[in-house]
């Protein structure tokens, strides 16, 4: 915490080598380190500033995925850090408690510059966590940011493949960096904060024994209730928190099972993920019935309705121009945005500085994991989904927010658009 009250983070963007299991020479990109970037964390109503030291030889820039902020401190590709450079990002948090996370978003190089490493989790708490959940960082609240990587002489590869119209496909699995990892577990209740850091794979997140575990929380925080499931679907950028039971001596693996999307994926489609061992002895926990109020948006109080159709690298059938502003957003109103897959590929919608939630799919009300507050939206091929986002606080009528195709490929082929809220 700095002399005016802010509470200030370092982040050092710098190559360095890794193991990754396949020796320690391999060559990767890291925030204070050689792989990944420390989890920040800050609380509701906190100021925060972020100092962010370019030392890679290429432009970066660090953007706050999931954050309400101004545009002007959003990371996107208008404000590149130049090789060597320095910038500051600087903001009053104020959202729910959440899962964020933090990564590069420079035009054109995003999906090679997390693939390389860069990448890191942003929790925000409330300042008084009422809700009893395991919140004990490292012992029974977990992060697990999940990344698929490919190999070729011990090196990162980003080879196609896999021919696959996503882009890079790994076969390998990371968690927080590690290939094959567990973790010992010393309570009755784990939380699981899932991270789908890939540049492009989908995950179908279940227990290897088809056990039925509680997701408590979408991309923006926590559900009204704990859903009791045996599946979780996470495309690229969303997160879930989870809740899994353990009994004292079991292992149980988090698997990523089937997608059902092998067409698109490519190669092996199912994968451990992480082990759970539990101890012989556990502290008992109890899962809390009820976890957050939340608050509906209005369809009614819709001030403009906007339809986005992603299809081929396009949406509404422009690629990203910087120089284009495709919608004016009126400052503390109220939007609808009708997002539909046109094709048969998979999407991945992200809207920058809201937090939306899910109004329908296909016209009906959107299943239990979809009830709460989201950032980014698996879109289903042939899918039409409709959100509502009030668009608070922030008016910048000369710098823009984006939403685009969070398949990173995707992404920097141009699947992105610009909008300004005034
Ligand atoms: Cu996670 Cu525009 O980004
Ligand atoms: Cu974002
Ligand atoms: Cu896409």
């Amino acid at each position: 915490v700095d002399a005016d009250g802010r509470r200030v983070f370092d982040l050092t963007a710098q190559p360095g080598d890794s193991d990754l299991g396949h020796g320690a020479g391999t060559r990767t990109w890291g925030y204070n380190g050689a792989y990944l970037g420390p989890t920040l964390r800050a609380q509701r109503g906190e100021r925060v500033a972020v100092n962010v030291h370019n030392r890679l030889n290429e432009p970066t820039t660090v953007h706050w995925h999931g954050m309400h902020l101004p545009a002007k401190v959003d990371g996107g590709p208008h404000h590149p850090i130049p090789p060597g450079g320095d910038y500051q990002a600087a903001w009053t948090v104020d959202q729910p408690a959440a899962t964020l996370w933090y990564h590069p978003h420079p035009g054109e190089r995003t999906e090679r510059q997390v693939y390389r490493g860069l990448a890191g989790l942003f929790l925000i708490d409330e300042t008084e966590d009422k809700t009893g959940l395991p919140h004990d960082y490292g012992v029974d609240d977990i992060p697990v940011v999940v990344q698929d990587k490919g190999f070729s002489g011990g090196q990162l590869s980003m080879d196609d493949r896999f021919l696959s119209d996503l882009g890079v496909l790994g076969d390998e699995i990371l968690v927080n960096g590690t290939p094959g990892p567990y973790l010992d577990v010393r309570t009755g209740l784990v939380r699981l904060r899932l991270l789908n850091a890939s540049t492009a794979r989908v995950y179908d997140f279940t227990m290897s024994d088809g056990r039925p575990f509680a997701m408590i929380a979408s991309d923006g925080g926590l559900l009204a209730a704990p859903y009791t499931t045996r599946r979780v679907r996470l495309s690229v950028g969303e997160r879930a928190e989870i809740v899994v039971a353990m009994r004292p001596g079991e292992r149980v693996e988090l698997r990523s099972a089937r997608t059902g999307l092998g067409v698109v994926h490519g190669g092996k489609d199912a994968f451990d993920v992480l082990q759970l061992r539990a101890a012989g002895e556990l502290r008992e926990g109890a899962l809390p019935a009820r976890l957050a109020t939340l608050t509906k948006l209005d369809p009614q109080r819709a001030a403009q309705r906007r339809t986005f159709t992603f299809q081929g690298r396009g949406i509404n059938g422009d690629q990203m121009d910087m120089r284009r502003v495709d919608a004016v957003v009126v400052k503390d109103t109220v939007e609808i945005w009708n997002v539909a897959n046109g094709h048969d590929t998979p999407h991945s919608f992200h809207i920058h500085d809201v937090q939306f939630q899910v109004l329908t799919v296909d016209g009906n009300a959107p299943p239990p994991e979809l009830s709460g507050w989201k950032d980014t939206l698996f879109l289903e091929p042939r899918r039409r989904y409709a959100v509502i986002a009030e668009f608070a606080d922030y008016a910048d009528p000369t710098t823009a927010y984006m939403f685009h195709c969070h398949v990173l490929r995707h992404e920097d082929e141009g699947m992105m658009g610009q909008f300004v809220v005034v």
